[in-house]
């Protein structure tokens, strides 16, 4: 089967896009924007894998479904309003299209589930994973285990992982074609399918990743600053995200995410820990220019958007001391005060058929 020329064109928006300058207001999609030649603060290029690039995608049904999950992660907007409750798409945070080392590739994310996570208290396959950004990074209600999209978004992640760490060898026709129950499990098992190519070589099934998540950052020197982080905001940031955090629209497409607000992510999303937060500003933030901020604007400026009201956590049932004792804490300031109101007492609605 071929893929379908709508999935076609999604592609090669995708491609044109490689070749425009970070930072360009003119894009119609935020995929435009994705891409960005400066390294790493502090890492070589050679110290991470490069992902595979199109010529690899696998023939059939098979490159079909890494061709939706790709699709779905870059205009993840088709999916809403089924399962998307507010304006953003995966590659938001996830950048160049879930590429990019320090912005929480998917390479590395396959292969580190199943895993156990402290936030449901359980092991995770990849899937599940997955539900988890649907339902609070994109203030959604997550597609049901086994959902195709979650097949597809599997399938992407899946070929992203092989393709990357086989490394120039990588050949799609030899690798191996999962069931769509393995998909969906991840790669950290000891029954993973990888390449026999890689194995051949001496890869290891266990591999280390480097640039995984969003590296951290040491604490600052000084308390991170609401006042402050508001300068910072104004000075690096409005020009793109606007001067409430509300985004920016062309033709009623997002061309630069929302930060704060009704239509980003929620109370109960990693990015709402001033933490996780500093630790993408500082190695993707401003678009273009990472590394720009020191480490202390970085913590200032995560401090002010997230002290910013933004859809309730999906948790939350009307007790809101309760639900920061359940599930906030560290680097959450919800459920506190802060310029004289407590945080979540006046958030924006959930996803209309987020689960009770
Ligand atoms: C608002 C930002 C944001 C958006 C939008 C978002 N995510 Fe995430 N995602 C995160 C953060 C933060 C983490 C945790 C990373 C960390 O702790 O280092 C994460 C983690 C993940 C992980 C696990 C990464 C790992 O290495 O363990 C996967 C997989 C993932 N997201 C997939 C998705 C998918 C699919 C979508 C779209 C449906 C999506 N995300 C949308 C912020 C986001
Ligand atoms: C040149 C425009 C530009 C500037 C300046 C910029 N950003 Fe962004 N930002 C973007 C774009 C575009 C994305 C989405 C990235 C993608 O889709 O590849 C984004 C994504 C984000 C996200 C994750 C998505 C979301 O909506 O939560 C955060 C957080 C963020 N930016 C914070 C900042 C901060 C803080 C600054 C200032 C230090 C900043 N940005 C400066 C364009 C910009």
């Amino acid at each position: 089967m071929k893929p379908s020329s709508a999935l076609l064109l999604g592609l090669s928006l995708a491609v044109t896009g490689s070749a425009q300058a970070a930072g360009s207001a003119q894009a119609a999609h935020p995929d435009k924007l994705a891409v960005q030649d400066e390294l790493p603060v502090g890492k070589a290029a050679s110290e991470h894998p490069l992902p595979p690039s199109w010529d690899k995608l696998p023939a059939g049904e098979f490159g079909d479904k890494v061709l939706r999950g790709y699709q779905y992660f870059v205009d993840t907007q088709s999916l809403a309003p089924q399962f998307v409750g507010n304006a953003l798409n995966c590659i938001n945070c996830h950048m160049d299209a879930g590429k990019k080392e320090n912005a929480a590739p998917l390479w590395a994310a396959y292969m580190s589930y199943p895993a156990f996570r402290k936030k449901n208290n359980k092991i995770n396959d990849y899937q599940e994973r997955l539900q988890g950004c649907f339902m609070y990074s994109m203030n959604g209600t997550p597609p049901e285990l086994g959902d195709p999209a979650l097949v597809d978004l599997s399938a992407y992640a899946y070929w992203l992982a092989q393709g990357t760490l086989t490394g120039e060898d990588f050949d799609p026709a030899a690798m191996t074609v999962p069931s769509d129950e393995d998909l969906l499990k991840g790669g950290k098992r000891d029954d993973f399918p990888f390449m026999q190519s890689y194995m051949d070589a001496g890869g290891s099934k266990e591999p280390a990743l480097p640039g995984r998540g969003y590296p951290k950052l040491d604490e600052p020197e000084q308390a991170p600053d609401i006042a402050r982080g508001k300068a910072v905001y104004e000075q690096e940031c409005s020009v793109c995200h606007g001067t409430n955090g509300e985004g920016q629209q062309v033709n009623d497409r997002y061309v630069f995410p929302p930060l704060w607000g009704p239509d980003t992510y929620n109370w109960g999303a990693g990015m709402q820990r001033v933490n996780t937060a500093a630790y993408f500003i500082k190695r993707n933030m401003p678009l273009g220019q990472p590394g720009k901020l020191t480490d202390q604007q970085a913590w200032d400026v995560a401090m002010y958007l997230d002290t910013r009201e933004r859809p309730q956590d999906p948790r939350h049932h009307g007790d809101l001391k309760k639900t920061r004792e359940q599930y906030h804490g560290g680097k959450s300031y919800y459920g506190t005060e802060v310029e004289g109101k407590v945080l979540g007492s006046e958030s924006y609605p959930n996803h209309p058929n987020k689960p009770q």
